[in-house]
């Protein structure tokens, strides 16, 4: 069997450890580079620096073919396909930031006839750009779809692969296309700029169907219907399709809110004003802050009032919280004057660096003790399974805002709660 192609990763973080693993998984020699020295010595040493299921083992079982460095001259000469995993973090403007890319391209000697492959979410035009300035690189943009919490199994199991390439670079494209053919997969090869906009795209419309159910919900409240089942009957219509409309307390993570953004400011440098998707973001920002009414509802004043959040992270199975909504409502509860509680099973350590104040516990029974009132940001699995009329007389109120219509509203009445979902019929 002819030897498998060496692949490099640049920026070992979510998609970067994924890509990196699960290429090793299917045989080839890998190199992943980070600046960060001390995630590639945790690396070294086996530890996996974050949360995600699968990837432990599979960073343990592919270790031999899985080299770890933060020496980025030791990365090129190991390999010619370069997959750039770098972060894009929104800039003050909400443009997309692309220092971390501009660095990679710093470290490519001019005349480098590497590929690089961008997997990092840039705005369209970004590989045009970087063609220009780097003439002899080979530029293909095969953005990454995997969702965090599931990532190992989306990318092994891909229900696509965009592969954008211009013209000259299409052996470069083909090499790509070759290393994601055991994947399965329908490959949709198209243009860099094509590319480039199907991922921003996609997430926009992920986070327009979000924003979408959300208002639903808050239109179903003030007529008594329940969005759960409004979900349901429209879910049904193939042309609408069930998934991203559970109505919540609003998008986060690491991707929505600044692809969202990155995508209107894009349009706006071009003199197009996105209006929907301005829409999607305040939506979504005010949604968070829904839950202070509803607490407000039955609690009057939040002022020297102890509320618990139950999960932290941005959603479950993730121990990630950047742009969790739990972020902003634990700060608008603070502003209400209200102490707050909280458990997560497994965002604590990323929690404490990203929240101010807030009293962290082991557990959601400690979370809810002597509570005036509890919240559920994220679904955990584990959240279906507490004893909730124990909870309930552990409480100093049983007042429950599951801001993910996660429990059974009816379960949680006859444990002795007072339930508010999210457009979901309340009590008064
Ligand atoms: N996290 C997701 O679910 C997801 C899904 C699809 C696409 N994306 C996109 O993929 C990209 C990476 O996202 P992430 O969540 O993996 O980011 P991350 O922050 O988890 O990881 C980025 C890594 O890159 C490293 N890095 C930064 N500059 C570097 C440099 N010059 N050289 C080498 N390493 C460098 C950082 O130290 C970090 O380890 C982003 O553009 C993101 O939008 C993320």
């Amino acid at each position: 069997m002819a030897d498998k192609q060496a692949i490099g990763v640049v920026g070992v973080g979510w998609v970067g450890l994924v890509t990196a693993s699960c290429f090793a998984e299917l045989g080839h020699p890998v190199v992943a580079m980070d600046i960060d020295a001390s995630k590639v010595e945790a690396l070294r040493r086996g530890e996996v620096p974050i949360h995600e299921p699968d990837l432990p083992e599979l960073v343990t079982k592919n270790a031999e073919r899985l080299r770890f460095t933060a020496d980025s001259d030791e990365l090129l000469a190991a390999a010619d396909l370069l997959f750039c995993c770098v972060d894009t973090p929104p800039t003050v403007s909400g443009d997309a930031d692309l220092s971390r890319v501009r660095a990679v391209l710093e470290t490519l000697p001019s005349g480098s006839d590497h590929v690089l492959v961008m997997k990092s979410t840039v705005p369209a035009g970004t590989g045009a750009a970087i063609r220009r300035e780097k003439p002899a690189l080979a530029y293909v943009s095969c953005p990454e779809f995997l969702k965090e919490g599931s990532a190992v199994s989306d990318f092994m199991n891909p229900d696509r692969v965009v592969i954008g390439a211009d013209p000259g670079d299409e052996a470069a494209a083909d090499a790509v296309e070759d290393v994601y053919r055991p994947l399965g997969g329908e490959v949709v090869r198209t243009d860099v700029a094509s590319a480039e906009m199907i991922k921003l795209a996609a997430n926009a419309f992920l986070a327009t169907k979000i924003s979408f159910i959300n208002e639903i919900a808050n239109v179903s409240e003030e007529v008594g219907a329940d969005v759960t089942e409004v979900a349901r009957g429209m879910g049904l219509d193939e042309r609408i399709g069930s998934s991203f409309l559970r109505a919540g307390i609003g998008y986060g993570g690491s991707c929505f809110p600044k692809d969202v953004s990155a995508l209107k400011q894009l349009a706006g440098n071009t003199g197009y004003h996105f209006q929907l998707l301005t829409a999607v973001i305040e939506v979504n920002e005010l949604q968070k802050r829904r839950v202070i009414k509803k607490l407000e509802k039955h609690l009057g004043s939040l002022a020297g009032k102890r509320v618990a959040l139950l999960g932290l992270a941005f959603k479950p199975d993730t121990d990630d919280m950047r742009e969790a909504s739990s972020l902003v409502l634990a700060a608008r509860l603070q502003g209400e004057g209200a102490e707050v509680v909280a458990y997560d099973p497994v965002a604590e350590g990323p929690a404490r660096e990203a929240l101010n104040a807030v009293d962290l516990r082991p557990s959601a029974a400690e979370a809810l003790d002597g509570a005036d009132a509890a919240v559920l940001v994220t679904e955990w699995p584990e959240f279906a399974d507490l004893d909730w009329a124990g909870l309930a007389g552990r409480m100093a109120n049983p007042l429950l805002v599951d801001g993910r219509n996660f429990l059974d509203p009816q379960a949680l009445r006859d444990a002795g709660f007072v339930y508010e979902g999210i457009g979901r019929p309340s009590e008064d």
